[in-house]
């Protein structure tokens, strides 16, 4: 990526803390990210609104979440961090993208499909507009690159068409046509650690399914000993873990946290079983987790700095994002 004509656009949902998910597929490339073009990285809390959540628990989560960005390297200095609500045209841009996505596009998305499963009736309405306030967060910013995992890819791929629909019934060039960025390999999905083919998820109701930035280091060792695994060795390719989804997802996880091929993982550990590799890999996640986990701790006593930096990063957004939205309203009719 080059620097100048790229910026980068992500949000994170703050509901319940950060996981390893998020960690690796997404939060650690929107820190390096940062060393190469301007990032605006927010706290989806209008996005949060599609499923009921305590009030309160909503307000904490921002300040937590955020905390956890700063301590997972996320430097509020030169990225514009911010709760999505403090900049209301993200609110005021979904209402006029409302206008150019199709129904037909949104019954379309898996997430929605999954998240209200069955009771389609009884789903929110922003549940299912949910990828349209999305479109926003992006378009607003005339983002050219959006690092997420592949989870959200889908979504990534409906802003495309929001924003070339759009362009061309308003015979505009306005919206930049974002390009998703997922990272490569296995960090793109992690997978829970006792389904190997669902992913680690903030909703799984068993904590054990997934590492959170805030468990210890026993926390640690104790869920990957109780990782679901196979009783086979580990082969010497990548290719032989077909068919081995919770094999894959542990070497996987232990690739994406020392930047390696699972090919270079499989290279040390061929022919040894989870015995060997278990301890490894908890040791690897430790040493990842830990120093992210302290800085944490000293974040979290000092919610005005928070409040402080996150109001900062409100008004660095809201600047950048406003000429797009007054073009918006002028293209559409609403204003001259
Ligand atoms: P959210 O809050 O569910 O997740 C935040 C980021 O973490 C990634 N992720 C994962 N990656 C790999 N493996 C997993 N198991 C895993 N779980 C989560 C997600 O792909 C995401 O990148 N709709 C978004 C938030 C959002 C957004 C946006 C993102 C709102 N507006 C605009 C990009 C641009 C969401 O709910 O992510």
């Amino acid at each position: 990526m080059t620097t100048k004509t790229t910026r980068v656009v992500s949000g994170i949902q703050p509901t319940g803390g950060l996981h390893l998910g998020n960690l690796l597929g997404a939060i650690l490339r929107w820190v390096r990210m940062q060393d190469e073009t301007e990032c605006l990285y927010f706290l989806a809390d209008l996005h949060s609104l599609s499923e009921y959540m305590d009030p309160a628990e909503r307000r904490s989560s921002v300040r937590e979440m955020a905390a956890a960005l700063i301590a997972s390297g996320i430097d509020p200095e030169r990225s514009v961090l911010f709760p999505q609500s403090a900049v209301p045209a993200h609110a005021e841009l979904c209402w006029i993208l409302n206008g150019t996505a199709r129904m037909g596009w949104l019954n379309r998305m898996t997430q929605w499909k999954d998240k209200a499963g069955k009771n389609r009736e009884g789903a929110s309405v922003a549940l299912f507009d949910y990828p349209v306030l999305q479109a926003a967060d992006i378009l607003l910013y005339q983002a050219t690159h959006v690092p997420v995992g592949e989870d959200q890819k889908q979504h990534i791929e409906l802003t495309r068409d929001i924003a070339l629909k759009f362009n061309a019934d308003f015979s505009t060039d306005l919206f930049v046509v974002p390009e998703p960025y997922i990272g490569g390999g296995t960090a793109a999905r992690v997978m829970s650690l006792r389904d190997g083919r669902s992913k680690m998820s903030k909703s799984d109701p068993s904590d054990m399914s997934r590492i959170n930035l805030t468990d210890s280091d026993e926390d640690i060792a104790q869920k990957i000993r109780k990782a679901k695994t196979d009783p086979e060795p580990l082969p010497d390719s990548a290719d032989a873990l077909d068919g081995r989804p919770e094999a894959q997802n542990l070497v996987g996880i232990y690739a994406a946290i020392n930047d390696e091929s699972v090919d270079q993982v499989l290279g040390r550990f061929a022919g040894q079983g989870f015995g060997t590799f278990k301890p490894a890999l908890a040791d690897a996640l430790v040493a990842l987790i830990a120093p992210i986990r302290s800085r944490l701790d000293e974040l979290r006593r000092d919610p005005a700095e928070l409040d402080r930096i996150l109001a900062d990063g409100a008004a660095r957004a809201a600047a950048i994002g406003a000429p797009v939205l007054v073009k918006a309203k002028s293209v559409v009719g609403l204003t001259d």
